[in-house]
């Protein structure tokens, strides 16, 4: 449909159309990685709606497990569980490689633990996050408080300003940098080289560990986008 004839569609539609679209790689039966943000929000409310089908949950932050919670569904601890089929998650920024950057909430850490375990991981994301270059969005990083200012240090170092996220306290107990102006040519060397500073918990860059597929939220509907194999 040409665009002038398209009707508008604001951003939270565009979240609200991807998390219900997500609902499709749900694993009837299995244990479901839940993320954090607001896209992730949309998709617990909707997989609410088919809680009955599956065993329950795992999630990334606390406010998730409260709201997942709060529809009466099971949240489990991730050391009492073997197998997460699949995590479903939002982003700040995503490449056509589906490299990432994660974090704006500050759920970086767990975000990636669980997306670690899980075998698929769907990113849900309203068109604005696909970018051709991850950076624009500030980079963040989950330092021990102890560390801040060494780390804030190298990641100047590396090209970065960094600034401490005010008033903020991860769920770990941990401070965040938020890293601006970086370049970031390369995601999973960068990654490397942040995950290498003493102090660094974690960098919300998931690049060696990217999305496996892509739910863009567009105009013209949902387009799926897999990784290359
Ligand atoms: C939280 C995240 C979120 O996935 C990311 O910030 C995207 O959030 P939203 O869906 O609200 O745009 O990484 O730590």
């Amino acid at each position: 449909m040409p665009a002038a004839e398209r009707p508008h569609v604001n951003q939270d539609e565009l979240k609200r159309a991807v998390a219900r679209a997500a609902l499709d790689f749900v694993v009837p039966g299995a244990i479901i990685g839940v993320g954090s943000g607001s896209t992730a929000n949309l998709f617990i409310d909707e997989l609410a709606g088919i809680r009955d089908r599956i065993a329950g949950t795992v999630a990334s932050s606390q406010k998730s497990a409260d709201r997942l919670a709060g529809h009466g569904i099971p949240v489990f601890d991730l050391n009492a569980v073997d197998d997460v089929p699949v995590y479903i998650d939002g982003a700040d920024e995503i490449t056509a490689g589906l490299a990432m950057i994660k974090g704006g909430g500050g759920a970086l850490t767990r975000e990636k633990i669980v997306a670690a375990v899980a075998r698929q991981f769907v990113c849900i994301a309203d068109g604005s996050k696909l970018v051709s270059a991850l950076g624009r969005f500030p980079l963040p990083v989950e330092v021990i408080p102890m560390a801040r200012a060494y780390v804030a240090r190298e990641l100047a170092g590396l090209g970065g300003r960094p600034v401490l996220r005010a008033g903020f306290t991860t769920d770990n107990g941990n401070v965040i940098l938020d890293v601006h102006g970086l370049a970031i040519p390369d995601p999973a060397a960068m990654e490397e080289a942040i995950d290498r500073i003493a102090g660094v918990v974690t960098v919300g860059l998931f690049a060696r560990r990217g999305a496996d597929v892509l739910l863009l939220g567009t105009a013209d509907g949902v387009r799926t986008m897999r990784r290359a194999q």
